[in-house]
């Protein structure tokens, strides 16, 4: 094979959020409803402001209402857990999402418990996660939803393709695993730790890489004609001193092997928000008992 296919993220995120807008445009005129999406933001990360701007920009241009709640570090246990209690009572809040991580002293666990899982638009609350494993109507986790759209765009039937997960998160590899499973995939999850991951990645059909490794994995680790799926955001020294982004795939060696690969940045990244206001026009509809086919 020479030359895989590079799967462009940006403009299939484009098209979701086309899609997006038009059924909240359906929603608001068919049913008077606007929905809402809140993001709570404690302390200071630049890197977590960045993502909430764009979060914030990406909602109102889709046609909902963004509430953006900031709070310092020094926010306690209980003051985040109020304001979650508050945000679950609001009916102009469909959805609720807390950003990650979270300063040490509050127990990320706890919040995502406290949130209402049919606002749940991460996917996290265990509601959702035990949903999603036994085959029950979920909220489903934003990056592995992306991450699902972009393959299908490849090959719209996944049914039987063995697929390896590398990376075993709560927020990718895990959730990842199960949509493949929902898919008719034959799922291998593998990680870190595992022995021969080259071996084990060179069997995948579907070769889904959240490890968190930069360019970890090289054309020998890829089977030919593989769809190839990079979840990896990893900062690394560039030329000139600037640094650069790159995948947990060595792009340039895997798109000699692969059928088709997503690049870094452009491929999974875009595809995140555009699942978030997918879920939170999901989460709207839902509550009101709304059928929406999006
Ligand atoms: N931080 C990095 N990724 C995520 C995500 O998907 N959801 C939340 N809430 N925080 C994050």
């Amino acid at each position: 094979m020479s030359g895989a296919t590079i799967i462009d993220g940006k403009a299939i995120a484009a098209g979701l959020r086309a899609d997006v807008a038009a059924s909240v445009e359906r929603l608001g005129r068919e049913h008077g409803v606007m929905p809402g999406l809140a993001v709570v933001l404690v302390g200071d990360d630049p890197a977590s402001h960045v993502y909430v701007r764009n979060k914030d920009r990406e909602t109102r241009a889709a046609g909902m209402a963004s509430f953006e709640i900031k709070v310092p570090a020094t926010t306690t246990e209980s003051e985040l857990l109020a304001i979650i209690t508050e945000l679950n009572a609001r009916d102009d809040v469909d959805g609720i999402l807390v950003q990650l991580p979270l300063p040490p002293h509050i127990d990320s666990g706890r919040i995502i418990e406290a949130i209402d899982p049919a606002k749940d638009v991460d996917g996290f609350h265990p509601i959702n996660v035990g949903r999603l494993a036994s085959g029950q109507p979920a909220l489903v986790p934003c990056t592995p939803l992306g991450c699902i759209i972009l393959a299908k765009s490849v090959q719209a039937n996944l049914t039987g393709l063995e697929a390896v997960v590398i990376g075993r998160s709560n927020i990718v590899g895990k959730p990842v695993a199960q949509l493949l499973l929902a898919e008719n995939c034959t799922v291998t999850i593998a990680h870190s730790k595992s022995r021969g991951l080259p071996e084990i990645a060179a069997g995948a059909d579907l070769l889904i890489a959240a490890v968190g490794r930069p360019e970890l994995i090289r054309a020998d680790w890829i089977k030919p004609g593989a769809i190839v799926i990079d979840v990896g955001i990893n900062r690394v020294p560039g030329e000139g001193g600037k640094s650069k982004l790159v995948g947990d795939v060595h792009f340039e060696d895997a798109r000699r092997v692969a059928r088709a690969i997503t690049p870094v940045p452009g491929g999974v990244g875009p595809m995140t928000i555009a699942c978030l206001l997918r879920n939170t026009l999901t989460a709207a509809a839902a509550r009101r008992g709304i059928a929406l086919a999006i």
